[in-house]
């Protein structure tokens, strides 16, 4: 169900400071805190002595101190002070987290150490400043974060879900619009459907300050276990789609528990960049999107759990295409890692036309293909 020989989110950057930040991740205890140096830190939040939650300690200088019985950590795990004896045993090591920083956002690696590649972190250029303007926010599911997954990529139910913010009351239903559904290199699902010459949705109306029929898109890319970004592209009809509105939203899963998930998310857009009040209403509308879809998974969840021996779906339909194929992409790779050995999931660029970086470039020549 969960892979760990993987980069995943584990907060945003500007959640990370002086004061211990406890957080479970992947079923891992984990204490987060920046050095005096800027560098970010992660611990296994727990005493390697008693087995304590070191984040029940205090920091001093750039070590921890136990709360029970005064032992001192490094950032790296070091155990540097034992009180009352000036021999440190060489297993008084705290665990240690490799922790990368890029576009505002602390990934981590909770699989084997020896496998963690910096090289493999997922870059999203649009996260970046300044050709595109980014909006954050967060949201807890209390739901597997595999039914998110299902969620994400059958936008069909904004129909239903989001009938008040980013679906048509009126319109002919989503789903009647074709989806093509791809697996590209074994790695990314891409789930691509066209709406041309529609009544814009109300969040629509807000970002293009227009009530005229639109041609818009949605691409919902999904890399396993947790990255999705759907791709929300609109104009007026008749102007040129080059010159289309575009939003990139990132969704970024990461499991606290095997019903629990942290939803990071930021919204890039590369439109009416300067806007302040314009983030401000995304975040708004985005808020109270998402907190429909949580309403209903967790309704889903509650469901599933009273009643788990009765918990398989009973049929399919056309629109869970991409759902079951990410799904099969994931029971894939879960396979590969509980095997053993040094399996890696592997990673790719979401946008096939961005310039790949370096470290991309990299990876489709083939190194850790998986
Ligand atoms: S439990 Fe942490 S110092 Fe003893
Ligand atoms: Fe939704």
């Amino acid at each position: 169900m969960w892979l760990k020989n993987c980069w995943q989110v584990a907060g945003f950057a500007t959640e990370i400071g002086d004061r211990p930040l406890a957080r479970r991740l992947v079923g891992e205890s984990v204490l987060m805190y920046r050095l005096k140096n800027g560098t970010a830190v992660a611990l296994q939040d727990r005493c390697p002595h008693r087995l304590v939650p070191l984040s029940s300690g205090q920091r001093v200088g750039d070590e921890i101190q136990c709360s029970y019985h005064g032992l001192k950590f490094a950032g790296d795990g070091r155990c540097t002070h034992i009180p009352g004896q000036s021999v440190i045993p060489p297993n008084s090591r705290a665990l240690n987290y490799p922790l990368f920083e890029r576009q505002g956002l602390a990934w981590i690696w909770l699989g084997k150490p020896d496998l963690a590649d910096e090289s493999l972190v997922p870059d999203f250029p649009w996260m970046d400043p300044p050709s595109w303007n980014q909006s954050y926010g967060y949201h807890h599911f209390d739901c597997d974060y595999r039914l998110m997954s299902d969620n994400l990529l059958d936008l069909s139910h904004e129909n239903y879900v989001h009938r008040h913010t980013i679906g048509n009351q009126e319109e002919e239903s989503i789903a009647e619009y074709p989806v093509s559904v791809t697996v590209e290199e074994g790695t990314i699902v891409r789930v691509h459907r066209e709406m041309p010459k529609i009544e814009p949705p109300p969040f629509f109306q807000m970002f293009l300050n227009t009530t005229q029929p639109i041609d818009r898109w949605q691409t919902a890319v999904h890399m396993p276990p947790g990255i999705h970004m759907t791709e929300a592209g609109a104009y007026v009809t008749g102007t040129p789609r080059a010159n289309a509105s575009i939003n990139r939203i990132m969704h970024l899963l990461t499991p606290e528990s095997a019903n629990s998930t942290h939803y990071f998310w930021c919204v890039a857009r590369n439109y009416r960049l300067g806007e302040a009040s314009l983030g401000e209403s995304i975040i708004k509308s985005i808020n109270t999107t998402f907190n429909e879809d949580k309403t209903l998974l967790e309704l889903l969840q509650r469901a599933l759990t009273a009643a788990p021996e009765k918990n398989m779906p009973r049929f399919a339909i056309r629109l869970d295409e991409g759902p079951l194929r990410a799904r099969r992409l994931l029971d894939k790779w879960v396979k590969s890692e509980s095997s053993g050995g040094s399996f890696v999931a592997p990673v790719r660029s979401l946008v096939s036309d961005e310039a790949a970086t370096p470290a991309m470039q990299t990876l489709r020549d083939g190194t850790h293909s998986g």
